[in-house]
């Protein structure tokens, strides 16, 4: 499955990733036949002193030389080529699946490990192929070929091979096996940093604001402490690579020097052919470590590759109906006995909920936090499915509608919006792309946005940061308010959308929305009471259920919750009967 997913994305660089290997075997059987030239340069030409020897071997050397350097050159420009276009491709892949997700899929994923999928994975699997590619052609054949040629000049001799090999292969295996396993520790200590460091950065002003920053600052510390340890020990070990390797590289040569004097003596070996053993020793050897290198770093990207494939290959669970339907007929809203959970099998956020909202009316919704109003909201703009019954929007359940005919004609304001960088005119067209000038001015009129807007310094024209941290939290959401009001939608839901705004402002909005659309639905979020007060209905949510939903005079009668925050929130002066929502 893994190996699938990945393999899709190499078929556009077939060629290339063909020809890598064709190129670093060239390069191998090459450069492995060099040696072999500087031998017959010394026996042949140096030893009995024939210059004309030395030149004909010195020009092949170089040739030789010359052509492994280029096919060297071109196997690498080729394994650059399809190693970072996979990576593109994964990329791709991923982030074209995760505009298809649903809010709960990203919920399953988390912003944070999304991030870390479509960044550090993707670098492993890239380093791994790269590798794959190159190195896992050229070691063995390398390791192949040099053994070969040992046999061929002297065969006793590579006895001596088989040893060092030997044991070289033998303390390699421990050693790696120690290390993978270090490693997987190490990656998942990565995660542990990733989100400690993401949740400080985004919460940075609450931090600040809190003066916690010498608690965030231990909490960082720790987690990058057994990350330091933990790399440490690995490290420790791999550097105990170049000792070993070192140690048998010097028996074997020693041994080479005992076994071949005496050869040389006897007449059975040439001084060249001993030169070159020595190179083909050097070569074996580190064909090897490279080889135990490729162990480690493929094990270590599998990790990746997997996380990699769970983001393409997830399958959102919302998707478009068939054959959906284009319009909207009204903005009546029903919940038919709504049970909802965020998690499969989770708790339940509703439950049982049967609502009967007509088309045009202004319906209020009040509760404690966690009492389910977001949820609530949004379920009807299908943020989330319902998992009992059906929520219908113009009498027919929202899963029928196509997506984007459903989410045009709903519009949530959240409490918390995300503004993009760009103009005030961009972000307000995000409402509707074509709208003129005067539209957006209507549309913050309504929102009591303008006032703000034509302050700024370039008015509609002036620059909103990422996030839109260049304005304060009230003038964010009356701007984000505008955007959805520009797309005069058959529903609109305000989710605590005027929480940040001072309370005569937020009865101005109030008012303008009102009076505007009339024919629309309004669903006002609210954890404050005079918020909602004189809506036409409002819906008193508690622990998830619906307990109450009638005017505001008929509650006061005969709803003891409503009673309740009425009368917390009027005699209290607090304003708020849960400050923390
Ligand atoms: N994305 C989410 N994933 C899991 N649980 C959630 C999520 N959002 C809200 N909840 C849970 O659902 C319940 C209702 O939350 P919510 O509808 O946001 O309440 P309210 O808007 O009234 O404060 C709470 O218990 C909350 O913890
Ligand atoms: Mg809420």
């Amino acid at each position: 499955m893994i190996l699938k997913t990945i393999i899709k994305q190499i078929k556009q660089y077939r060629t290339a990733v063909i020809l890598t290997p064709v190129f670093t075997s060239a390069e191998v059987f090459i450069g492995v036949l060099i040696p072999y030239i500087t031998a017959s340069i010394i026996d042949k030409g140096i030893n009995q002193s024939n210059l004309e020897a030395v030149y004909k071997y010195g020009t092949i050397m170089v040739g030789l030389a010359f052509l492994s350097l280029l096919f060297g050159i071109l196997a690498g420009r080729y394994a650059a080529y399809s190693s970072t276009g996979v990576a593109a491709n994964l990329r791709d892949a991923m982030y074209g699946n995760i505009q298809r997700f649903s809010f709960s899929d990203i919920d399953k994923f988390s912003t944070a490990g999304l991030v870390t999928r479509m960044t550090t994975d993707v670098s492993n699997v890239e380093n791994s192929i790269q590798m794959l590619l190159r190195t896992s052609v050229r070691a063995p054949l390398n390791l192949i070929s040099s053994f070969v040629m040992c046999f061929f000049i002297n065969s006793y001799m590579s006895l001596i091979f088989v040893c060092a090999i030997g044991i070289l292969s033998i303390s390699l295996y421990f050693l790696i096996k120690r290390a993978t396993k270090l490693f997987q520790q190490i990656f998942q200590k990565y995660d542990t940093l990733n989100s400690v460091i993401e949740e400080n950065v985004n919460a940075i002003r609450v931090v600040k604001a809190y003066v916690r920053e010498n608690k965030e600052l231990s909490k960082l510390d720790k987690a990058a402490l057994s990350l330091y340890t933990l790399n440490v020990k690995a490290e420790g070990l791999m550097a105990l690579n170049h000792p070993i390797m070192n140690m048998v590289v010097y028996g074997c040569i020693i041994a080479i020097s005992w076994f071949g004097a005496h050869q040389i003596s006897e007449g059975t070996l040439t001084t060249g052919q001993l030169t070159s053993l020595f190179s083909y020793v050097m070569t074996v050897m580190m064909s090897l470590m490279m080889l135990s290198m490729i162990f480690v770093s493929v094990t270590m990207s599998v990790a990746s590759a997997r996380r990699i494939t769970e983001v393409i290959n997830e399958e959102p669970d919302m998707f478009n109906p068939d054959s959906p339907l284009l319009e909207i007929k009204d903005g009546s809203v029903d919940f038919n006995n709504v049970c909802f959970s965020y998690k499969k099998g989770g708790d339940y956020a509703l439950e049982k909920i049967s609502l009967h909202i007509k088309s045009g009316e202004s319906v209020g919704v009040i509760g404690g936090t966690g009492s389910g109003k977001s949820s609530l909201g949004s379920l009807i703009c299908r943020l989330y499915d319902v998992c009992e019954g059906s929520v219908s929007v113009g009498g027919v359940d929202v899963r029928c509608y196509d997506l984007k005919v459903l989410r045009e004609s709903v519009a949530i304001v959240l409490q918390k919006n995300t503004l993009f960088s760009g103009t005030v005119l961009d972000n307000l067209r995000w409402g509707k792309e074509d709208a003129t000038l005067e539209e957006c001015r209507q549309a913050c009129r309504m929102a009591c946005a303008d006032e703000f807007i034509s302050q700024l310094e370039e008015g509609y024209n002036s620059k909103i940061e990422q996030g839109g941290t260049n304005l304060s939290g009230g003038q964010r959401q009356r701007l984000a308010l505008a955007r959805a009001l520009l797309k005069k939608p058959k529903i609109l839901i305000l989710d605590d959308a005027t929480s940040a705004v001072d309370t005569a402002t937020e009865e101005k909005i109030r008012t303008a929305i009102h009076n505007s659309n009339k024919d629309s639905t309004k669903i006002i979020i609210s954890h404050r009471i005079l918020s909602i007060t004189d809506c036409d209905r409002i819906i008193v949510v508690d622990n998830g259920m619906v307990c109450g939903f009638d005017t505001h005079d008929n509650l006061l009668k005969n709803n003891n919750i409503y009673q309740d925050i009425y009368q917390m929130q009027s005699s209290g002066g607090e304003g708020d009967f849960d400050a923390k929502n």
